[in-house]
């Protein structure tokens, strides 16, 4: 009778995470130790809102000290938000390279690619670092792969308020896919660049494999858009599902717990539950009762 009751258990445990209802977890990161835009707690809080709807789990920090082994594999992936300046001491950015090596996750916005200048990992993981930008004016935004999670919702010619950054190299150089790209006859830019970032001029884009991991090693996904600047923009529906569909696109990797048993990152929620999964199944076949959804 008492393992028939633990059968019951395990049986329960299996539906609710085959279900996929184990949430991911996301560690928003927004320290600065240069400019500091006043829409981080807009952006903050606008993804913690989403959160349930997305079924991620957002922590939110500014310590350094996070920046450990320990804290680090329990996340499905890394958003650098606003960041800017060197953020991370010695021990972070170790504890950050070693994350990429198990094939952890990166998403990083805006003046994330004005952060860490002097760590090549950092900047390859992210894709090209930031430059210089025009004063924030009206543009246009051009959807140029309306294929990807974060661009599919977009309209092809899209109007926003925002700083159109220049970089200092082309993200496609090491295998970046651009999505989105400025259309440069829709502002005005009287800035010298001495930098080629390629054409069509790149503002957001993903890597499949993020290339900030060392050699050999499993690479996670790595996703950048260069856009959110105001407040204004982190309170438009439109640009938040940009965001979240580049986080959706980078937690679909192969590399972390939510989607990979094996994977040695990831929220560990999700590997308990599966491994309860994989032992379960070879003793059980009775079939299962879809009853209990939620954990
Ligand atoms: C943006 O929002 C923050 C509060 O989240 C506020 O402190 C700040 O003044 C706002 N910035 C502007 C330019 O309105
Ligand atoms: C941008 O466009 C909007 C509406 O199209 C307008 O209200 C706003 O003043 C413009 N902003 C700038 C900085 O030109
Ligand atoms: C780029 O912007 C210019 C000026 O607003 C406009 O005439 C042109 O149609 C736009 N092109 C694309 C591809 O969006
Ligand atoms: C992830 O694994 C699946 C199934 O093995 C495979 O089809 C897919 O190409 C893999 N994706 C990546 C990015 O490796
Ligand atoms: C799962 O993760 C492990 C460890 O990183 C990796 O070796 C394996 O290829 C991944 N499985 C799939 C299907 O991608």
């Amino acid at each position: 009778m008492e393992l028939r009751l633990l059968l019951t258990f395990i049986v329960c445990l299996a539906i609710a995470s085959a279900s996929a209802q184990t949430p991911a977890r996301v560690l928003i990161y927004t320290r600065t130790t240069g400019f500091r835009h006043d829409s981080i707690p807009t952006a903050v809080e606008a993804l913690q809102a989403k959160a349930s709807s997305v079924n991620m789990i957002f922590d939110h920090t500014e310590d350094p000290a996070k920046f450990s082994d320990e804290t680090l594999a329990g996340y499905d992936v890394l958003l650098f938000l606003s960041t800017t300046g060197e953020v991370l001491d010695a021990n972070g950015k170790t504890a950050f390279q070693k994350y990429l090596n198990f094939g952890g996750n990166f998403v990083a916005i805006h003046s994330a690619s004005d952060t860490l200048r002097n760590d090549m990992f950092y900047e390859l993981e992210l894709g090209a670092l930031f430059d210089y930008h025009p004063p924030l004016q009206n543009a246009t935004v051009d959807v140029i792969d309306d294929t990807h999670p974060s661009t599919s919702m977009l309209p092809s010619e899209w109007r926003v308020m925002d700083e159109m950054y220049n970089f200092q190299s082309d993200p496609r150089d090491i295998g970046a896919t651009v999505v989105l790209a400025a259309n440069e006859s829709s502002y005005i830019d009287n800035g010298n660049r001495t930098f080629n970032q390629g054409q069509p001029h790149p503002l957001a884009w993903f890597q499949t494999h993020g290339a900030g991991v060392e050699g050999g090693k499993t690479a996670g996904r790595s996703f950048y858009t260069s856009l959110g600047h105001l407040n204004e923009t982190w309170q438009d529906e439109l640009f938040l599902s940009h965001v979240l569909g580049g986080i959706m696109w980078t937690l679909q990797s192969n590399t972390t717990r939510a989607t990979n048993t094996s994977a040695l990152v990831g929220n560990q929620a999700s590997q308990t539950t599966s491994q309860i999964i994989i032992s379960s199944s070879q003793t059980l076949t009775s079939p299962m009762t879809a009853e209990t959804t939620s954990r």
